[in-house]
């Protein structure tokens, strides 16, 4: 009988092993402590034992009996710990706030560019682009700056070395948008409204004023009847919507190769509002553009009869407009790639 008892105690303790949930613990709680259970039937039946043996037996099952009893209740406790632990590890808190996304965002240039360019849109200009590695026939030739005009000089280049058939050809990167004029004018006949935005190059030292990359956009308008007062309307009309109805505008006379006459537009300075400070170098106004009527020379080099059509252009620099509203100091910072600068637009 006391074999027996062992026997039952010893498979207790290594079935144990095998439980790994509350079902499984059930289980072998039935089996070892149930009323069916052989220590429960050691127990029930001592009183047939003669006296001694029901002593030792009783003794020994009563022990046994509560050795399961607590083994039972430890291992509740750890299934129930474990369970809770995961729970705990794979809690979700619907109540906590997400983790911000970062958000991405248009450059100042770019959102500039597509200010500009929405205003001559609804004034009936179509967008045109034209490449940033161009030949020195577009970029100067055709507009009418032939091989040692003076006025080369002030477009410092960045030329491209290339070798064709032929020969070394000129090519450059563009230093302004008005090849884009060229481009147009040779591919298309009058009417023409267009606006041309990209990337220019310059061949210079950089500071806080000059980058040797920046954005410009071209505009040519060339039909039958286009004058002067065409070109003064659509820019008054541009600088108004840009920059607001208060602003005063002004017209003076400029050079320009392919223009004939030549102007250059100001506006009156945000910073003083025209009393001279040290956004406008003292002068009250800030220069947005330059523009002019269509040289007859370049029209003709296009193919398009001078007597019969004439055209208004105009280009500007794309980064002066944010550098003006929000106070820029320095156009470094445009293509700088530092976040810092970035966010703030
Ligand atoms: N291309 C000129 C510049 O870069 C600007 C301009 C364009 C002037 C069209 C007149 C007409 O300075």
């Amino acid at each position: 009988m006391l074999n027996q008892v062992e026997e039952a105690s010893s498979l207790a303790h290594a079935d144990l092993h095998k439980v790994t949930s509350l079902e499984e613990l059930e289980s072998w709680r039935v089996r070892y402590l149930g009323r069916k259970s052989k220590l429960i039937s050691i127990l029930r039946s001592l009183s047939n034992l003669p006296l001694e043996e029901r002593r030792a037996v009783g003794a020994r099952a009563n022990e046994v009996k509560s050795q399961i009893e607590a083994l039972f209740t430890e291992k509740k406790e750890e299934i129930e710990r474990c369970a809770s632990l995961t729970l705990q590890h794979d809690r979700i808190d619907i109540t906590l706030p997400g983790e911000p996304f970062q958000l991405g965002r248009l450059h100042p240039t770019t959102k500039s560019i597509k200010e500009i360019c929405d205003i001559f849109v609804s004034m009936g200009f179509q967008i045109v682009e034209g490449p940033e590695v161009e030949w020195e026939y577009y970029n100067f030739e055709a507009l009418n700056m032939p091989a040692e005009h003076p006025a080369r000089d002030s477009f410092a280049t960045l030329w491209v070395d290339c070798e064709t058939e032929t020969g070394a050809r000129p090519m450059l990167m563009r230093t302004h948008t008005s090849p884009v004029q060229i481009r147009v004018m040779e591919k298309s006949r009058p009417p023409i409204r267009v606006i041309a935005p990209g990337r220019v190059y310059r061949y210079e030292a950089t500071d806080a004023t000059h980058e040797w990359m920046f954005s410009q956009v071209e505009g040519l308008a060339v039909d039958t009847n286009i004058t002067m007062a065409d070109l003064k309307g659509t820019l008054f009309e541009f600088a108004r919507r840009l920059f607001g109805k208060d602003r005063k505008c002004r017209f003076r006379c400029d050079y320009f190769p392919f223009v004939e006459p030549g102007a250059e537009i100001a506006i009156d300075c945000f910073m003083c509002g025209g009393k001279g400070c040290r956004l406008c170098g003292n002068s009250g106004w800030i220069e947005i553009l330059g523009a002019g009527m269509v040289h007859p020379e370049v029209l003709r080099g296009c193919g398009i009869d001078p007597e019969v059509y004439s055209g208004f252009a105009f280009g500007m620099g794309v980064e002066r407009i944010p550098i003006l509203r929000y106070g820029i100091d320095d156009i470094r910072l445009f293509y700088g790639n530092d976040l810092r600068f970035l966010k703030q637009f």
